[in-house]
């Protein structure tokens, strides 16, 4: 077991050595005023990550997968509980946006740029980075992403894939070295899915560290090194996919993912 937050040591530089996870979280809780009381979204969650894992974090709708995100990004605070980056409690964390980015599940609420290149210059532009520099990551960025045509279009006549491989190409030109993606495969035709699959691919290629929202696990199953399951706000389960699956599979009776709906038998639970 790892030791509780306050046996964390006191540090303020943030350090990358191996023993050390990117990201601890220990005894996280979100509780919302309600109308007649209080409402615990996240409770007591806890959980290491290490750095250059990809973690699946799968749940049912309202489950807290976004609320996690938004904490482990800094956006929002914890009610009680603590966060630490690279050994660091997250309020020092003072570049924690530049480390980490974030794809929102819709891309449309972050882009900004006029035109495809000048959205994924945006980021790097905005770090006092010289001119020649921002112009060296926007190309690798728009070639890793695949974007060289689309590059002088508006943004707006992207595709919903091509949207999302345009925020993509926006964080990799950032330098972000952990990416937490929220339900990427929202609303995705199948090439749109392909194309979200090979950011994914991109960004473990690179060494990132991937943190990926989602209830469409038979997408990304395969890329996937560890499965995190949230229920009502706590971790129900967490390992390798494999032996999650399996749990889900004996202890609550829900379908492996990895099947597929190819016979009206495999509908029968749908009560036809
Ligand atoms: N600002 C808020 N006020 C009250 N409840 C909220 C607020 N934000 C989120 N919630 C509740 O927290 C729960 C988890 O939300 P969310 O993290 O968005 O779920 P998921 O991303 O897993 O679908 C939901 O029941 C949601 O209604
Ligand atoms: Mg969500």
């Amino acid at each position: 077991m790892s030791p509780p937050a306050s046996d964390a040591p006191p540090q303020t530089a943030l350090t990358s050595r191996a023993e050390v996870p990117l990201f601890r979280v220990r005894n996280l809780s979100r509780v919302f005023k309600t109308g007649d009381g209080e409402t615990a979204a996240l409770r007591r969650v806890s959980l290491d990550i290490a750095e250059g894992e990809c973690t699946l974090l799968a749940g049912s709708n309202g489950s807290g997968k976004t609320l996690l995100m938004r904490c482990l990004a800094g956006l929002l605070s914890p009610s009680s509980g603590d966060i630490f980056y690279r050994g660091v409690p997250l309020p020092l964390v003072k570049d924690l946006h530049r480390r980490v980015g974030l794809l929102f599940q819709d891309p449309d609420s972050q882009i900004v740029g006029e035109t495809v290149g000048e959205d994924i210059a945006f980021g790097p532009g905005n770090m006092g980075l010289s001119k020649a520099v921002v112009r060296e990551r926007t190309e690798s960025a728009v070639r890793a992403f695949g974007l060289q045509d689309k590059r002088d279009i508006p943004p707006r006549l992207l595709s919903g894939g091509e949207k999302r491989r345009l925020a993509a190409a926006g964080i990799a030109a950032m330098g972000c070295e952990t990416v937490i993606m929220d339900e990427p495969f929202a609303n995705l035709d199948y090439p749109g899915v392909l194309s979200v699959l090979s950011v994914i691919q991109s960004m473990k290629d690179e060494g990132k560290t991937l943190v990926i929202l989602t209830h469409e696990l038979e997408k990304v199953l395969a890329l996937a090194g560890r499965l995190v399951i949230l229920h009502r706000g706590t971790i129900q389960d967490d390992g390798k996919p494999e032996a999650v699956l399996e749990r889900l599979r004996d202890e609550w009776g829900v379908r492996d993912p990895r099947q597929s709906y190819a016979r009206a038998k495999d509908c029968s639970w749908l009560g036809a």
